[in-house]
């Protein structure tokens, strides 16, 4: 396989790394990656996280894999067993539907490299239409929110709604980012604020739950999210608390845009509803844990829900930013999104 790079992501000189995002920001440490359950781990455990990415990276080690001379049968196995590892991210099962359409084909290994390129370039493509088609969007001197991590780390290129906020800001030089540091895991805290301190963006750190008094002081302009799965409706999963703000938005009449690739979207999925979002250990919400150490607050025995994303309703959307075009509710309530 050729060398590729992105952000956290690395195929060079025959191996496969992952830089670590559960230790972002305070330390930059990348894995070696060989097999499936270390990729497992990886993805299970948020080292490697971000819808696109999750997928990419499954898909290198599948092509990694069949290059060290793994068997078919094996191959096989390793494209149902990752493609398991997270259920909410539809953009692992489709790169995982790629694999298995090249394991298919007689010549296999190139099949499953080849394709493995093609996504990882596919993605650097398909992020920097949806940076350019939103950055349209933006005005100069706008307040922009958003919510958990959808940049470079997320992505093999400069990322969804992140990237439409890089954009913009090569754009017009003068925006601001309210950053939710993004309860349990802290993606917003740790990630985005360290994507935007490294592209120079103006930004201002908060807690999630402070958004509603900034809309309400007139201080957002507008909401850009990413996803992990759109429905064919328009309906769409992403990491939670993005509900909550798109209901804020529609109270304050604040722009809401989500941002995501077409590798996001499941049209076999009619509504949000049928979307299987996971659940995570109850340690998350307990406490706290990362590269600055661990702490639980919570008593010993508290009960504790924890799901990873939540679905907000299309009728809450202004525009979905795709990197085929800006829909409207109107295009997508009319089929828009079945027809890509
Ligand atoms: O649990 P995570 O960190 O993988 O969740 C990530 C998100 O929810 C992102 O917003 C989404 O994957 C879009 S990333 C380009």
């Amino acid at each position: 396989m050729q060398n590729l790079l992105a952000r956290s992501l690395k195929y060079q000189g025959g191996q496969l790394f992952v830089l670590d995002q559960y230790l972002l920001p305070h330390q930059q440490h990348w894995h070696v990656c060989n097999s499936v359950p270390e990729m497992q781990e990886l993805i299970l455990t948020l080292k490697v996280r971000g819808a696109p990415l999750i997928g990419l990276a499954a898909t290198l080690l599948v092509a990694h894999l069949a290059e060290q001379g793994v068997s078919h049968s094996q191959l096989a196995e390793a494209i149902n067993d990752l493609e398991a590892t997270r259920p909410t991210a539809v953009n692992l099962m489709h790169c995982m539907k790629r694999m298995r359409q090249a394991l298919a084909q007689d010549n296999f290994v190139d099949a499953l490299v080849a394709t493995a390129e093609q996504l990882f370039n596919e993605d650097i493509a398909l992020c920097e239409s949806m940076a350019s088609l939103g950055a349209a969007l933006v005005k100069p001197g706008d307040n922009i929110l958003t919510h958990c991590n959808t940049g470079a780390l997320a992505t093999a290129g400069v990322g969804t709604a992140l990237g439409v906020i890089h954009y913009a800001h090569q754009k017009y030089g003068d925006i601001h980012v309210w950053v939710d540091e993004t309860r349990p895991l802290l993606q917003g805290g740790r990630l985005t604020a360290f994507e935007l301190e490294s592209w120079k963006i103006p930004y201002t750190l908060i807690c999630d739950n402070m958004a509603a008094s900034l809309m309400a002081a007139g201080k957002v302009d507008k909401i850009f999210v990413g996803a992990d799965r759109i429905a064919a409706n328009g309906d769409f999963a992403n990491k939670v608390g993005t509900y909550n703000l798109a209901v804020l938005a529609h109270f304050h009449n604040v722009e809401f845009y989500v941002v995501a690739p077409i590798t996001t979207l499941d049209i076999d999925c009619e509504s949000g509803q049928h979307i299987p979002i996971e659940e995570r250990a109850e340690a998350e919400v307990k406490g706290v844990s990362g590269s600055f150490g661990e702490c639980q607050w919570a008593p010993n025995n508290a009960k504790v829900f924890n799901p990873a994303f939540d679905v907000t309703p299309a009728q809450l959307v202004t525009g979905w930013v795709l990197d085929t075009g800006v829909y409207n509710l109107q295009q997508v309530k009319g089929g828009a999104l079945k027809q890509l």
